[in-house]
């Protein structure tokens, strides 16, 4: 297509102006548990049983369906007696509850929580700052509280991220040869006031993206500090180009930090300056062409 065509009809315009839409149809779908029945069903179902056995509306549930048809997240057939629905791979493999792969709990906190702060996203903006307060009425005192209101969404926020690890862990982790690290220190709870025990090697995944370059050197140094000699810190997190012109989706995730943390996604150079400044050295980077990719420095 020309760019002359492009501009008659803007069709990647109102593409990106529906790609709420298209997150919500198939939130929706999965929070009414419309793909968990159908793996259960014996076969295909129509509509009105559909809607029947979760307690919808008839009509409300045949447009989620059609649509969901159109996002190719369900498969339709015609019968006489009209269209029977079923699950694609696609859905059955990420889409339903029980799947070892499901991305359910992490859909559903980019439903509850994430939708309703990026509503906010143009004083985030503004501001250079998350919007919490404003979108949840509750004042946080730290990030704890940005990214989940209760312990009941904290855990959530946990199977969302064990989510797209259960896809994403096994690259990252292989992305180095770490058989030479024995004690190995994977970084949660609050590392900040918290003493860091002695490790060869400290795992920190999708933690400094939270965080501010101050508050990111603040905490390398005290892991190097605790480090054992000869070990390492290993960040797990996604990668934007050099010169950041993309992937679109740390670009979209570094938004997210805007409007939800304190932090932003960051280049490998930016990664590697952070490192040098607590004193790590032979810095090595790993895309792994996924989501995640890794970085490791040595003491
Ligand atoms: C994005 S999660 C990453 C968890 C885990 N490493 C992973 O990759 O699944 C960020 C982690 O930072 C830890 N953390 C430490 N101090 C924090 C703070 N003040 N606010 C929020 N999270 C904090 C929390 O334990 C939380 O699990």
């Amino acid at each position: 297509m020309s760019s002359t065509q492009d501009l008659d009809y803007p069709q990647i315009l109102f593409q990106y102006n529906n790609g709420f839409l298209v997150s919500k149809i198939m939130f929706t779908a999965c929070e009414l548990g419309v793909f968990d029945l159908l793996l259960e069903s014996e076969g295909p179902l129509s509509s009105d049983a559909i809607a029947e056995r979760l307690g919808t509306s008839a009509s409300g549930m045949e447009r989620l369906l059609d649509a969901c048809v159109g996002l190719k997240l369900l498969g339709v057939e015609m019968k006489s007696e009209g269209a029977f629905y079923r699950n694609t791979e696609l859905s059955n493999l990420y889409l339903t509850k029980s799947s070892p792969k499901s991305q359910y709990h992490n859909l559903m906190y980019y439903s509850k929580t994430i939708y309703l702060c990026w509503h906010y996203l143009t004083d985030a903006v503004r501001d250079g700052k998350n919007q919490y307060e404003r979108a949840f009425g509750v004042s946080s005192k730290d990030l704890f509280g940005a990214l989940y209101r209760s312990e009941e969404e904290m855990i959530k926020f946990m199977y969302g991220l064990n989510a797209i690890w259960s896809i994403c862990g096994r690259d990252v982790i292989a992305a180095f040869d770490l058989s030479a690290f024995t004690v190995i220190y994977d970084l949660g709870g609050d590392f900040f006031k918290d003493p860091i025990p002695e490790a060869d090697l400290y795992i920190l995944a999708r933690i400094l993206h939270d965080w501010a370059d101050d508050k990111c050197m603040q905490l390398l140094a005290k892991i190097h500090k605790a480090c054992k000699p000869g070990g390492g810190v290993l960040l797990v997190e996604t990668l934007l180009n050099e010169d950041k012109t993309g992937p679109i989706e740390t670009q979209l995730y570094s938004m997210n930090m805007l409007v939800q943390a304190e932090g932003k996604e960051r280049t490998p150079t930016e990664y590697s300056k952070l490192l040098t400044a607590a004193d790590f050295r032979e810095i090595q980077v790993k895309k792994t062409g996924k989501l995640y990719d890794a970085i490791l420095g040595r003491k």
